[in-house]
Protein backbone atom coordinates (compact mmCIF):
# COMPACT_ATOMS: atom_id res chain seq x y z
CA UNK A 1 0.00 0.00 0.00
CA UNK A 2 1.20 3.62 -0.66
CA UNK A 3 2.40 5.58 2.44
CA UNK A 4 -0.30 7.70 3.49
CA UNK A 5 -0.24 11.29 1.84
CA UNK A 6 2.13 9.82 -0.87
CA UNK A 7 1.04 12.22 -3.99
CA UNK A 8 0.28 9.01 -6.53
CA UNK A 9 1.73 10.43 -9.40
CA UNK A 10 4.43 7.31 -9.28
CA UNK A 11 2.04 5.42 -11.28
CA UNK A 12 2.01 7.30 -14.58
CA UNK A 13 5.90 6.99 -14.45
CA UNK A 14 7.99 5.02 -16.87
CA UNK A 15 9.65 1.52 -15.97
CA UNK A 16 13.57 3.39 -15.67
CA UNK A 17 11.81 6.21 -13.28
CA UNK A 18 9.81 3.51 -11.27
CA UNK A 19 13.41 1.45 -10.93
CA UNK A 20 15.06 4.62 -9.69
CA UNK A 21 12.51 5.82 -7.43
CA UNK A 22 12.58 2.22 -6.35
CA UNK A 23 16.42 2.30 -5.76
CA UNK A 24 15.83 5.62 -3.53
CA UNK A 25 13.53 4.35 -1.41
CA UNK A 26 15.23 1.13 -0.75
CA UNK A 27 18.08 2.87 -0.04
CA UNK A 28 16.91 5.13 2.16
CA UNK A 29 14.94 2.85 4.32
CA UNK A 30 17.87 0.52 4.57
CA UNK A 31 19.89 4.14 5.78
CA UNK A 32 16.78 5.17 8.41
CA UNK A 33 16.42 1.65 9.59
CA UNK A 34 20.41 0.68 9.90
CA UNK A 35 22.37 3.91 9.86
CA UNK A 36 20.26 7.06 11.18
CA UNK A 37 23.19 8.69 12.16
CA UNK A 38 24.82 8.54 8.70
CA UNK A 39 23.10 10.94 6.45
CA UNK A 40 24.40 14.42 6.77
CA UNK A 41 21.40 16.73 6.68
CA UNK A 42 21.86 20.52 5.73
CA UNK A 43 19.31 23.43 5.81
CA UNK A 44 18.88 26.62 4.19
CA UNK A 45 17.15 29.30 6.16
CA UNK A 46 15.28 32.24 3.27
CA UNK A 47 15.74 35.40 3.87
CA UNK A 48 16.21 37.18 0.86
CA UNK A 49 12.22 38.06 -0.19
CA UNK A 50 11.75 42.03 0.13
CA UNK A 51 8.47 41.51 2.06
CA UNK A 52 6.42 44.05 -0.12
CA UNK A 53 3.19 42.88 1.12
CA UNK A 54 4.55 43.17 4.84
CA UNK A 55 5.85 46.91 4.14
CA UNK A 56 7.66 49.23 6.01
CA UNK A 57 11.60 50.19 5.54
CA UNK A 58 13.48 47.24 7.16
CA UNK A 59 13.10 43.92 5.23
CA UNK A 60 10.72 41.76 6.68
CA UNK A 61 13.40 38.80 8.06
CA UNK A 62 15.00 41.47 9.84
CA UNK A 63 12.03 42.85 11.47
CA UNK A 64 11.88 42.17 15.61
CA UNK A 65 9.28 39.52 17.53
CA UNK A 66 10.01 40.26 20.90
CA UNK A 67 12.81 41.85 20.43
CA UNK A 68 14.81 39.68 18.41
CA UNK A 69 14.70 39.90 14.30
CA UNK A 70 12.03 37.32 12.99
CA UNK A 71 15.32 35.32 10.86
CA UNK A 72 17.40 35.07 14.28
CA UNK A 73 14.06 32.97 15.97
CA UNK A 74 14.02 30.81 12.35
CA UNK A 75 17.54 29.95 12.91
CA UNK A 76 17.58 28.76 16.12
CA UNK A 77 14.12 26.85 15.94
CA UNK A 78 15.97 25.35 12.82
CA UNK A 79 19.11 24.45 14.98
CA UNK A 80 16.72 22.70 17.57
CA UNK A 81 16.48 20.16 15.99
CA UNK A 82 19.30 17.57 16.47
CA UNK A 83 18.78 15.85 13.67
CA UNK A 84 20.02 19.50 11.64
CA UNK A 85 23.84 19.06 11.02
CA UNK A 86 25.08 22.64 9.31
CA UNK A 87 22.59 25.78 8.87
CA UNK A 88 23.18 28.31 5.55
CA UNK A 89 20.83 31.77 6.37
CA UNK A 90 20.33 33.14 2.45
CA UNK A 91 19.72 37.04 2.74
CA UNK A 92 19.71 39.54 0.00
CA UNK A 93 23.02 40.92 -1.17
CA UNK A 94 21.88 44.40 0.27
CA UNK A 95 21.15 43.39 3.49
CA UNK A 96 24.49 41.17 4.01
CA UNK A 97 26.16 43.79 6.34
CA UNK A 98 23.12 43.50 8.32
CA UNK A 99 24.14 40.41 9.64
CA UNK A 100 27.62 41.95 11.23
CA UNK A 101 25.26 43.31 13.70
CA UNK A 102 24.11 40.10 14.82
CA UNK A 103 27.54 38.34 14.75
CA UNK A 104 27.09 37.28 18.39
CA UNK A 105 23.75 36.03 18.33
CA UNK A 106 24.28 34.31 15.29
CA UNK A 107 27.83 32.64 16.43
CA UNK A 108 25.77 30.90 19.21
CA UNK A 109 23.58 29.15 17.10
CA UNK A 110 24.74 25.44 16.70
CA UNK A 111 25.76 24.70 12.66
CA UNK A 112 25.38 27.97 11.29
CA UNK A 113 27.91 28.61 8.25
CA UNK A 114 28.39 31.56 6.63
CA UNK A 115 25.71 33.52 4.95
CA UNK A 116 24.86 33.52 1.02
CA UNK A 117 23.72 36.18 -1.05
CA UNK A 118 20.00 35.19 -2.47
CA UNK A 119 18.64 36.10 -5.38
CA UNK A 120 15.61 37.89 -7.61
CA UNK A 121 13.35 35.25 -7.14
CA UNK A 122 12.52 32.77 -4.43
CA UNK A 123 13.91 29.50 -6.24
CA UNK A 124 17.10 31.76 -7.16
CA UNK A 125 17.38 31.99 -3.64
CA UNK A 126 17.08 28.36 -3.03
CA UNK A 127 19.79 27.51 -5.68
CA UNK A 128 22.32 30.14 -3.90
CA UNK A 129 21.47 28.39 -0.60
CA UNK A 130 22.29 24.77 -2.42
CA UNK A 131 25.13 25.88 -3.86
CA UNK A 132 26.75 26.87 -0.29
CA UNK A 133 26.11 23.76 1.17
CA UNK A 134 29.13 21.24 2.14
CA UNK A 135 29.18 18.53 -0.99
CA UNK A 136 28.74 16.06 1.61
CA UNK A 137 25.22 17.10 2.14
CA UNK A 138 22.65 14.49 1.81
CA UNK A 139 19.36 15.73 2.24
CA UNK A 140 18.24 19.96 2.55
CA UNK A 141 15.68 21.08 4.67
CA UNK A 142 14.42 24.32 2.99
CA UNK A 143 13.11 26.78 5.46
CA UNK A 144 11.45 30.27 4.74
CA UNK A 145 12.73 32.91 7.73
CA UNK A 146 9.43 33.89 7.55
CA UNK A 147 8.05 30.97 10.02
CA UNK A 148 10.11 31.99 12.67
CA UNK A 149 7.93 29.56 15.20
CA UNK A 150 8.58 25.97 13.73
CA UNK A 151 8.98 23.51 16.45
CA UNK A 152 11.52 20.93 16.83
CA UNK A 153 9.20 18.41 16.79
CA UNK A 154 7.93 19.24 13.75
CA UNK A 155 11.21 19.74 11.95
CA UNK A 156 12.31 16.10 13.24
CA UNK A 157 9.31 14.56 11.79
CA UNK A 158 9.90 16.01 7.95
CA UNK A 159 13.34 14.87 7.89
CA UNK A 160 12.84 11.63 9.23
CA UNK A 161 9.78 11.28 6.49
CA UNK A 162 12.72 12.13 3.70
CA UNK A 163 15.08 10.35 4.89
CA UNK A 164 13.02 6.94 3.85
CA UNK A 165 11.21 8.62 1.17
CA UNK A 166 13.69 11.73 -0.41
CA UNK A 167 11.27 13.97 -0.57
CA UNK A 168 8.60 15.40 1.91
CA UNK A 169 6.87 18.34 3.66
CA UNK A 170 4.83 19.67 6.39
CA UNK A 171 1.06 20.47 5.49
CA UNK A 172 -2.20 21.34 7.64
CA UNK A 173 -5.35 20.05 6.55
CA UNK A 174 -7.24 22.91 5.08
CA UNK A 175 -9.66 24.46 7.91
CA UNK A 176 -11.97 26.31 5.19
CA UNK A 177 -13.37 24.86 2.36
CA UNK A 178 -10.79 25.90 -1.20
CA UNK A 179 -12.27 27.24 -3.87
CA UNK A 180 -10.96 27.60 -7.67
CA UNK A 181 -11.07 31.00 -8.64
CA UNK A 182 -10.85 32.95 -11.78
CA UNK A 183 -11.77 36.79 -11.95
CA UNK A 184 -15.17 37.24 -9.84
CA UNK A 185 -16.49 33.20 -10.96
CA UNK A 186 -15.76 29.92 -8.84
CA UNK A 187 -14.27 27.52 -11.10
CA UNK A 188 -14.06 24.55 -8.95
CA UNK A 189 -14.44 23.36 -5.49
CA UNK A 190 -11.89 20.47 -4.66
CA UNK A 191 -12.15 17.94 -1.94
CA UNK A 192 -11.74 19.91 1.29
CA UNK A 193 -11.35 16.57 2.62
CA UNK A 194 -7.55 16.58 0.06
CA UNK A 195 -6.57 19.95 0.52
CA UNK A 196 -3.78 20.83 2.91
CA UNK A 197 -2.03 24.23 3.02
CA UNK A 198 1.77 23.81 2.73
CA UNK A 199 4.39 24.90 5.34
CA UNK A 200 8.01 24.81 5.44
CA UNK A 201 10.91 23.06 6.05
CA UNK A 202 10.55 20.90 2.95
CA UNK A 203 13.09 18.35 3.08
CA UNK A 204 14.32 16.54 -0.24
CA UNK A 205 17.20 14.60 -0.84
CA UNK A 206 19.94 16.82 -2.19
CA UNK A 207 20.20 15.38 -5.84
CA UNK A 208 16.27 15.30 -6.40
CA UNK A 209 15.85 18.93 -5.54
CA UNK A 210 19.01 20.09 -7.77
CA UNK A 211 17.36 18.38 -10.63
CA UNK A 212 13.86 19.81 -10.14
CA UNK A 213 15.54 23.40 -9.35
CA UNK A 214 17.18 23.06 -13.12
CA UNK A 215 14.67 21.59 -14.87
CA UNK A 216 12.45 24.49 -13.06
CA UNK A 217 14.60 27.11 -14.36
CA UNK A 218 15.42 25.21 -18.05
CA UNK A 219 11.44 25.42 -18.47
CA UNK A 220 11.19 28.81 -17.25
CA UNK A 221 9.28 27.55 -14.53
CA UNK A 222 7.95 29.09 -11.27
CA UNK A 223 6.05 27.25 -8.45
CA UNK A 224 5.39 28.82 -5.05
CA UNK A 225 6.80 26.41 -3.00
CA UNK A 226 9.88 24.09 -3.38
CA UNK A 227 7.53 20.42 -2.99
CA UNK A 228 6.01 21.52 -6.85
CA UNK A 229 9.17 21.61 -8.59
CA UNK A 230 10.10 18.07 -6.91
CA UNK A 231 6.79 16.66 -7.79
CA UNK A 232 6.83 18.06 -11.94
CA UNK A 233 9.93 16.22 -12.07
CA UNK A 234 7.64 12.79 -11.49
CA UNK A 235 9.15 12.29 -7.82
CA UNK A 236 6.23 11.50 -5.00
CA UNK A 237 6.65 13.90 -2.27
CA UNK A 238 5.31 12.69 1.25
CA UNK A 239 3.97 15.22 3.29
CA UNK A 240 3.68 14.76 7.01
CA UNK A 241 1.67 16.87 10.09
CA UNK A 242 2.46 21.09 10.39
CA UNK A 243 1.40 22.98 13.08
CA UNK A 244 -0.84 25.62 13.08
CA UNK A 245 1.90 27.78 14.94
CA UNK A 246 4.00 27.29 12.08
CA UNK A 247 2.61 29.82 9.74
CA UNK A 248 4.19 32.43 7.44
CA UNK A 249 4.43 36.07 8.39
CA UNK A 250 3.05 37.73 5.88
CA UNK A 251 1.56 41.28 6.85
CA UNK A 252 1.49 43.58 10.50
CA UNK A 253 -1.41 41.01 11.34
CA UNK A 254 0.37 37.73 11.65
CA UNK A 255 3.61 39.39 13.22
CA UNK A 256 1.52 40.46 16.14
CA UNK A 257 -0.13 36.65 15.71
CA UNK A 258 3.94 36.03 16.26
CA UNK A 259 4.31 37.73 19.29
CA UNK A 260 0.97 36.46 20.72
CA UNK A 261 2.28 32.17 20.45
CA UNK A 262 5.66 33.79 21.97
CA UNK A 263 4.41 35.30 24.83
CA UNK A 264 2.04 31.96 25.41
CA UNK A 265 4.78 29.80 24.96
CA UNK A 266 7.57 32.05 27.58
CA UNK A 267 4.08 32.08 29.78
CA UNK A 268 3.81 28.05 29.32
CA UNK A 269 7.50 27.61 29.86
CA UNK A 270 7.35 29.88 33.10
CA UNK A 271 4.40 27.67 34.44
CA UNK A 272 6.57 24.21 33.55
CA UNK A 273 9.33 25.58 35.83
CA UNK A 274 7.28 27.15 38.41
N1 LIG B 1 12.61 34.68 -0.24
C1 LIG B 1 13.96 34.64 -0.61
N2 LIG B 1 14.35 35.15 -1.82
C2 LIG B 1 13.46 35.71 -2.66
C3 LIG B 1 12.09 35.75 -2.31
C4 LIG B 1 11.68 35.22 -1.08
O1 LIG B 1 14.78 34.14 0.16
N3 LIG B 1 13.89 36.23 -3.81
C5 LIG B 1 12.21 34.16 1.07
C6 LIG B 1 11.60 35.23 1.97
O2 LIG B 1 12.62 35.97 2.64
C7 LIG B 1 10.73 34.44 2.91
C8 LIG B 1 10.38 33.18 2.11
O3 LIG B 1 11.21 33.20 0.94
O4 LIG B 1 11.37 34.03 4.11
C9 LIG B 1 8.91 33.15 1.74
O5 LIG B 1 8.60 34.27 0.93
P1 LIG B 1 7.50 35.37 1.27
O6 LIG B 1 6.81 35.07 2.53
O7 LIG B 1 6.74 35.62 0.03
O8 LIG B 1 8.42 36.64 1.65
P2 LIG B 1 8.79 37.88 0.75
O9 LIG B 1 9.02 37.43 -0.65
O10 LIG B 1 9.88 38.58 1.46
O11 LIG B 1 7.45 38.76 0.86
P3 LIG B 1 6.62 39.43 -0.36
O12 LIG B 1 6.22 38.28 -1.26
O13 LIG B 1 5.46 40.07 0.35
O14 LIG B 1 7.53 40.42 -1.02
MG1 LIG C 1 7.38 36.55 -1.82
Amino acid sequence: MAPRGTVPSVWVLGAARRRQLSRIVREHAEGALGYPGLMSVGAIVLAAGRGERFGGAVPKAFVPIAGKPMLLHALAAIAATPAIDFIVPVVARTELPRLEDLATALAEIRGIRSAVAGGAERQDSVMAGLAALPAETELVAVHDAARPLVGPAAVTRVVDAARVSGAAILAVPARDTIKRVRGGRILGTPLRSECYAAQTPQVFRVDLLREALEKAAADGFRGTDDSELVERIGVPVDWVSGETSNFKVTDGDDLAAAERWLSARRADAQEAIA
